[in-house]
């Protein structure tokens, strides 16, 4: 535990001790993950001071986990089988901790491995797809399947070798082939597991189907294809596009939710791109931004329906705007 000044705290670090206020009421619990918001309000009260817990932090834990995803693709390419445990330990702490995470921490502060991308993007996809599952008011059944699901909706991966998935140059149609085959192979493993519902393996074999019919292994379109399959659709592509690869670089997180806003009702599933980009929060209350008018501003409301159009609060004047109400107006970058 270390006492850090406000001024040295980072979003995803791990608070030690329980923020009092001068009137000795809780602000923040031990326990609790640190948000962008969180920091400037903070200062507003007068906080100088916050112990951390530097062994922990949402990042580290990420790393952690990253390690574990592995294994289970690593046993999955050997047994045909999944680690039922690991997974149920991974799941465990990242329904604990989905409500507590900026997910725009998750992308720009984590180490961009090239070559551990399926571990990491596993763990991502299940993160995204867990908070739209919450935001929908998911039973914890439910929640957990799609989870799991999500989860594991690559493992059919671990069967394609490194030079294939890391290639960096076009890959020729035999060698997309051999990758399309991951969703039927990740459906199979689940499946031979024993442990899960046909609902959660056809999570596997369904995430690159597409609203518009154009997906494979099945070419299956809008409602044919199952209900998580569609969330976790989206978690994948979002992710993809905000993630560094051997052949592309990563886009920022706004840039990423403004293409998958384009794609709703084409590509993708109407109704739950709008909720997807709501639960992930891309421009979380606090969060400063650079306007097209060339204003800078900050975050102070959020928008269910419109979730690229926030309320924001200029940042030299008492002046607010609503950006669903100025659609000539937009958020051109985060700041
Ligand atoms: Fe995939």
């Amino acid at each position: 535990m270390e006492a850090l000044s406000l001024d040295d705290v980072k979003p995803g670090m791990k608070i030690a001790k329980d923020i009092l206020s001068s009137s000795g009421k809780v602000l923040l619990f031990s326990g609790s993950y640190v948000k962008a918001s969180y920091i400037d309000k903070l200062r507003n009260l007068g906080i100088e001071k916050v112990y951390i817990d530097k062994n922990d932090s949402f990042i580290k834990i990420y790393e952690d986990f990253s390690i574990r995803v592995e294994d289970i693709f690593t046993n999955a390419f050997k047994s045909g089988l999944i680690d039922v445990e690991c997974v149920e330990a991974i799941l465990d702490a990242l329904i604990d901790i989905v409500g507590e995470i900026d997910f725009n921490i998750i992308l720009l502060n984590r180490l961009q491995k090239k070559d551990f991308y399926t571990y990491y993007h596993s763990l991502d996809v299940c993160l995204y797809s867990l908070a739209v599952g919450k935001n929908i008011e998911m039973d914890d059944k439910e929640l957990r399947d799609l989870g799991r699901g999500a989860l594991l909706h690559d493992v059919g991966k671990c069967e394609v070798p490194d030079d294939i998935l890391l290639k960096p140059g076009k890959l020729t149609d035999e060698e997309f082939e051999l990758i399309k085959r991951h969703t039927n192979k990740g459906y199979e493993i689940l499946l031979k597991t024993g442990v899960y519902n046909d609902s959660v393996a056809r999570i596997a074999l369904e995430h690159h189907e597409k609203w518009d019919g154009s997906g494979y292994p099945l070419g299956i379109r809008d409602e044919q294809i199952s209900f998580w399959a569609r969330i976790v659709t989206i978690a994948d592509i979002y992710d993809a596009l905000t993630s560094d690869r051997v052949y592309k670089s990563k886009v920022l997180p706004h840039e990423a939710a403004e293409y998958i806003l384009s794609n709703a009702g084409l590509i993708l599933d109407p109704v739950l791109t709008k909720v997807f980009l709501f639960a992930i929060d891309v421009y979380p209350v606090g969060a400063r931004v650079l306007l097209s008018t060339g204003e800078e501003g900050i975050v102070i409301d959020s928008n269910r329906s419109f979730p690229l159009r926030p309320k924001i609060k200029i940042s030299t004047t008492d002046k607010i705007i609503d950006l669903e109400k100025h659609p000539s107006v937009f958020i051109k970058n985060l700041i």
